[in-house]
């Protein structure tokens, strides 16, 4: 039985003035999930996004780079023990053609994401990045490509990285031991975190919701450890089966719970930058919109080159529509305008004290 609806909103105004709950409250604000207290929880949190960041949502513009990875997460369409994926690179040319393209559009941050793939190189990405930024030096560029050695951080970071975004996907070793291969563990995850923190990157954070085996103890720790760590950016969307990896048959994650975390989330941390991400769009075709009105203030399109975009399959049916044309990203802003949100050509970066 979750606590009460009375109950649960003290907990929200707590969360709200101190930024972190003992673990007991954060399973009781878990456990007492409803409809009512998600609208609580959304109206709260959309007043806190207001006061940093006004009306303003900030576009990232995601350009999908490899699908090779070294790695086997169960979860994961794009892992290397599956051989129906069909893989690609993309050069340096395709990588910087795409970025002029968003900038064109009115990006102003660019997201290189791609799976741990050793044979792209790490010098290459590094010349890519002092690429990026001479061509544009009013945009940032966010990285996503797992785990490295503090040098390799170095090296993205003098070549002008500014952020990066690494999912700590479960805060619970026993949990993320379900969901990983033995090869791959917790502390290693943290590690790199606190590296990318070191190095002055803004760090991105974030997990699954629905992911298999997680329990209201095992988000209780993700929330405690978001609410320590406090990275700058957290992603999460729910988690959604791919049909050749060993979690091919597990259910899906609730679109509800994912919109509520974002509110909780926004509460631990104002200024968070949050996306309202591809996964919840994908599973509920109004998921962009429930995101946005729970707390988030992030949305990242598809950049990458059509080509390419259906090959990038970390779960079935990802919404696979990019921003190709002028036309289509005016229309997005346009939606977002009819919502009541500003999105202009900005590089979005993260609040840590409130504006007066
Ligand atoms: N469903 C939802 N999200 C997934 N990710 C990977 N596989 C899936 C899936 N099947 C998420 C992971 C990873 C991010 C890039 O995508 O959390 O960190």
């Amino acid at each position: 039985m979750g606590a009460s609806f009375e109950k649960c909103c003290g907990l929200l105004s707590l969360l709200e003035t101190e930024h972190s709950l003992p673990r007991e409250s954060w399973r009781e604000l878990i456990c007492g999930h409803t409809p009512e207290l998600q609208s609580e929880a959304a109206l709260r949190a959309m007043a806190v996004r207001r006061r940093y960041y006004g009306n303003r949502v900030f576009l990232r513009g995601l350009i999908e780079f490899t699908n090779f990875c070294r790695n086997n997460c169960y979860y994961c369409g794009i892992r290397a023990g599956n051989s129906k994926a069909q893989r690609y690179r993309l050069t340096e040319s395709d990588i910087l053609a795409a970025a002029d393209h968003g900038y064109e559009l009115g990006f102003r941050t660019v997201v290189l994401q791609g799976g741990e793939d050793p044979a792209f190189g790490d010098d290459n990405l590094a010349r890519i990045v002092e690429k990026l930024k001479a061509a544009h030096p009013d945009c940032a560029v966010t990285l996503s490509c797992g785990e490295r050695p503090f040098e390799v951080y170095r090296r993205w970071k003098d070549a002008g990285a500014d952020r990066y975004l690494l999912r700590h996907e479960s805060a619970d070793p026993a949990h993320y031991a379900k969901l990983h291969p033995a090869v791959q563990i917790l502390s290693t995850r943290l590690e790199c975190l606190r590296m990318l923190r070191e190095l002055h990157y803004q760090v991105g954070a974030g997990f699954m919701v629905g992911s298999p085996y997680q329990t209201v103890e095992t988000l209780a720790e993700d929330l405690t450890f978001l609410s320590e760590f406090k990275p700058e950016m957290v992603g999460i969307g729910p988690f959604i089966p791919h049909c050749d990896t060993p979690f091919g048959h597990e259910k899906a994650g609730s679109v509800d719970l994912t919109v509520y975390l974002l509110s909780l989330i926004r509460l631990a941390l104002p200024g968070v930058l949050l996306p309202a991400t591809t996964a919840l769009a994908t599973l509920d075709p109004d998921g962009r919109r429930k995101g946005l009105f729970a707390g988030a203030n992030v949305i990242m399109p598809n950049l990458s080159p059509p080509t390419v975009r259906e090959k990038y399959l970390l779960y079935n049916n990802k919404a696979h529509t990019g921003l190709e044309s002028a036309e289509s990203y005016r229309k997005l802003i346009e939606s977002l305008a009819g919502l009541g949100f500003e999105a202009g050509p900005d590089r979005g970066d993260h609040i840590k004290e409130m504006q007066k």
